[in-house]
């Protein structure tokens, strides 16, 4: 819905950035909009409602407590009644659809969408696990637009969402601010959050997308690593308040269970003034990861390169990981140098940025991906193998790639859509043929 031609956005607010991921951020768009002191005063300035978003129950402890108040034009509350919208190529767990597949998969790149896709329409579910009504689990998607949003916004009460963009540049309106963000970033939208997606370049934009519906990501413990080292919270970027005053119709779509709801309101959403809080969107340089590794022999566990983590109810036991394989040197002495051959006990999803990826040598490309489900066996092509068996070891910097995973601790069972329709790449467990014997007893 919506008109399609207005084009002048009443933006108020400034286009910094706060830093520092969980913190107590707090910003105003108009110099005294935010409440001194308290929440939720007998009358909130400028003529403004307050209204708080919780991330976590009220209850929870305070290292996991997640919420932030509003200031904002209209309170959410004013809309009609959502009703049902179409899915497209949308899912939620459970994945329930099709037989859970212990092989090797990989796929190409989706197509590009017709004409007129923007973020919204273009979302596309490759699978998933757990439960979205027992806030279990997770979900792959991957988005691909070729036109903003407009005059609707949009926001996941299942889960938050993070954006990893492949190709094209993002601008995110959000109720916090605006954020951008290209191939090499990330972004973190936290449940509930209202954004809209533009395309600033004009240019078509495609990327994945983990959904998680379990407790949120954090950045994981260090344990002997220390104070510093891989992703420094110092680098998460949340955006400045900004707002739009906007009358007219906008759609707000929200996926609530699984299945996207729209209801019809006469403003822009995207209005608040102000805010403080800690339930906030991120965005994060994946080329600022400082990568550690190995500088004595042997290929540490690839736990070592997790940016951000979902904790479960079982310590150590992530809902999902997200793991970055950036740009690195690898020194190690007598050492199998790509990762080793192992299977595991967690499911892994694997997509690529750029570049290529130190473990295969081809078919694995950028906007592709590749899914290792729990305990399936699987490490470096023949190709690489051989080329690493008998590499000479000096010190090598892997200069090329940007890959990540998604590594989560249930299985993951596809979509139909992602079995039959963009099926997997045929042939890929050749990868592995041609292994030869060594064995020489
Ligand atoms: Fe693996």
């Amino acid at each position: 819905m919506g008109s399609g031609e207005r084009t002048t956005v009443t933006t108020g607010g400034g286009t910094g950035q706060l830093t520092g991921f969980g913190n107590e951020h707090s910003s105003e768009a108009v110099p005294g909009a935010l409440p001194v002191g308290r929440n939720s005063p007998q009358r909130a300035p400028l003529g403004l409602y307050a209204e708080q978003l919780s991330g976590s129950a009220f209850t929870e402890p305070r290292a996991a407590n997640r919420r932030s108040w509003l200031y904002r034009i209209r309170p959410s509350a004013a809309h009609p009644p959502f009703t049902r919208i179409g899915n497209g190529a949308l899912r939620g767990a459970p994945f329930d659809d099709t037989v859970p597949d212990p092989n090797r998969l990989r796929w190409d790149p989706l197509p590009a969408p017709p004409a007129g896709t923007d973020f919204v329409a273009g979302l596309w579910t490759l699978g998933g696990n757990g439960d979205i009504r027992q806030r279990t689990g997770m979900a792959v998607h991957l988005y691909h637009a070729n036109t903003s949003m407009k005059d609707r916004v949009f926001s996941d009460a299942d889960g938050e969402l993070l954006i990893v963009p492949e190709r094209g540049e993002l601008r995110l309106r959000t109720e916090f601010g605006v954020l951008r963000a290209g191939p090499g970033h990330i972004v973190l939208m936290p449940r509930g959050v209202r954004f809209r997606v533009e395309l600033p370049a004009g240019e078509a934009a495609r990327g994945y997308i983990c959904e998680n519906y379990g407790r949120p990501f954090v950045l994981p413990d260090l344990g002997p690593i220390g104070a510093n080292g891989l992703a420094a919270a110092r680098d998460f970027e949340a955006p400045v308040a900004a707002y739009e005053d906007i009358e007219g119709p906008v759609e707000a779509v929200t996926k609530f269970c699984g299945n996207l709801w729209a209801t019809a309101l006469d403003h822009s959403p995207l209005d608040v003034v102000a805010w403080h809080g800690s339930h906030v969107p991120y965005r994060y340089d994946l080329r600022r990861f400082n990568v550690l590794g190995s500088i004595s022999f042997d290929h540490p566990d690839p736990s070592i390169f997790t940016v951000l983590t979902a904790p479960s109810d079982t310590p150590g036991l992530a809902g999902v990981d997200f793991v970055v394989f950036a740009p690195r040197w690898l020194v190690g002495e007598d050492t199998f140098r790509p990762p080793y051959f192992h299977r595991n006990v967690m499911s892994e999803y694997m997509g690529l940025i750029e570049g290529a990826y130190d473990a295969k040598a081809e078919g694995f490309v950028p906007g592709g991906g590749s899914l290792h489900n729990m305990m399936s066996a699987h490490g470096p092509d023949r190709e690489t193998f051989e080329r690493a068996s008998a590499a000479d070891l000096v010190p090598a910097k892997v200069a090329d790639g940007l890959a990540f995973m998604f590594e989560t601790r249930w299985p993951v069972t596809l979509t139909p859509a992602a079995v039959n329709e963009h099926r997997p790449q045929h042939g890929y467990d050749n990868v592995w043929e041609g292994l030869q014997r060594h064995f020489t007893a």
